[in-house]
């Protein structure tokens, strides 16, 4: 096998139906919403990246800045012989963990996102000799299954991108990620935290309204791939916090009345002026509740890492 493998664990057909699925039932609920891994075809991951470099974008530093100092205490208290992360993009901050595990053979990068997985793994192997990357175009919140790789495994979702699941979608998800692992595995999980809420909605509204068009692309992808006929310069971009949930809300708020048609799914759908979208929910997170929805999933959290400013947090799970 090459350095570089990559498998796609859903048929293309399947990726579709499951985008009609979501588009149809979405789109004809109240209120209207679609879900976030809808953003990441080749241009939403490309925005995405230009996202992480933002000024108003805290997350991605704050969380290098975790990894740089606590990449050989991770290495240490895991001693993993193979490195799987979910929602991996760039892989860019995992080069951090990479390091510090001198002797990793296998590094398993899941994504929807077929280009992010194609560049990355590229980058990597050639960077890297000795190093195998078998990268997996799969749906993290659909069952997933993984190589046969040899273990002790760290399994490592970075970013904050649990905060993209809803409560209930993100018991599923720990439960699911516990299943995958044994005994003496562990689970490296980056999670953002409550902070203050101008802050967070900069974070989620810069001024240069990269952004909003990320938000906006959704709307491009469902054009392309369901022969809509949105106009995304018709919706404003909108991000607010809510107090209650401790979560972001990013929505698309239809500047008129206005009609969309999806002709792939032979759907037409009525917008009221100001009526929004929910298109993503970035849920922040306190220590306590992390611990207790880890433990729920039946991982045990070992330890909690935060940056300097106590931005964002990594904790490191184990496997009991
Ligand atoms: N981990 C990187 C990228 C975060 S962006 C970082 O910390 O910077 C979120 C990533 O998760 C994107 O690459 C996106 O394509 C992927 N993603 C989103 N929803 C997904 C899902 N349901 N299954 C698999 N990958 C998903
Ligand atoms: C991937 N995820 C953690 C990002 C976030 O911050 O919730 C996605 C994002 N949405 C808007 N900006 C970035």
């Amino acid at each position: 096998m090459s350095p570089f493998h990559l498998t796609r664990t859903l048929p293309e057909d399947a990726t579709e139906a499951a985008l009609r699925a979501d588009v149809l039932h979405g789109l004809t609920a109240t209120p209207k919403t679609l879900p976030p891994k809808w953003f990441y075809d080749a241009h939403g991951s490309e925005l995405f990246e230009k996202i992480t470099e933002l000024p108003e974008y805290y997350p991605t530093r704050a969380e290098r800045e975790i990894l740089v100092s606590r990449a050989a205490d991770i290495a240490a208290a895991t001693g993993a012989r193979t490195l799987v992360e979910l929602g991996s993009g760039s892989s860019d901050k995992t080069r951090h963990l990479l390091d510090a595990f001198g002797g990793l053979r296998l590094y398993v990068p899941v994504d929807v996102s077929e280009s992010a997985l194609t560049q990355a793994g590229r980058a990597l192997v050639a960077e890297r000799p000795g190093l195998s990357v078998h990268a997996l175009i799969a749906d993290f919140t659909a069952r997933l299954e993984l190589p046969d790789t040899p273990g002790p495994r760290l399994l490592v979702f970075l970013g904050g991108t649990i905060g993209n699941l809803l409560p209930a979608e993100r018991a599923a998800f720990l439960s699911s990620v516990r299943a995958l692992l044994a005994p003496g595995d562990a689970l490296l999980l980056g999670t953002d935290l409550v902070k203050d809420e101008e802050v967070l909605v900069r974070a989620y509204d810069d001024a240069a309204g990269v952004t909003a068009a990320f938000n906006r692309n959704v709307l491009a992808v469902v054009n392309r791939e369901l022969g809509a006929d949105f106009e995304p310069g018709a919706f404003d971009h909108v991000a607010l916090w809510d107090a209650e949930r401790e979560w972001i809300e990013m929505r698309l708020r239809s500047r008129t009345e206005q009609t969309v048609k999806i002709p792939g799914l032979d759907l037409a759908v009525e917008f009221a002026a100001g009526e929004e979208l929910r298109t993503e929910v970035s849920a922040k997170f306190r220590q306590e509740g992390v611990w207790a929805e880890l433990a729920a999933a039946g991982l045990r959290p070992a330890h909690w890492w935060t940056d300097g400013e106590g931005r964002f947090a990594l904790s490191l799970s184990v496997v009991p």
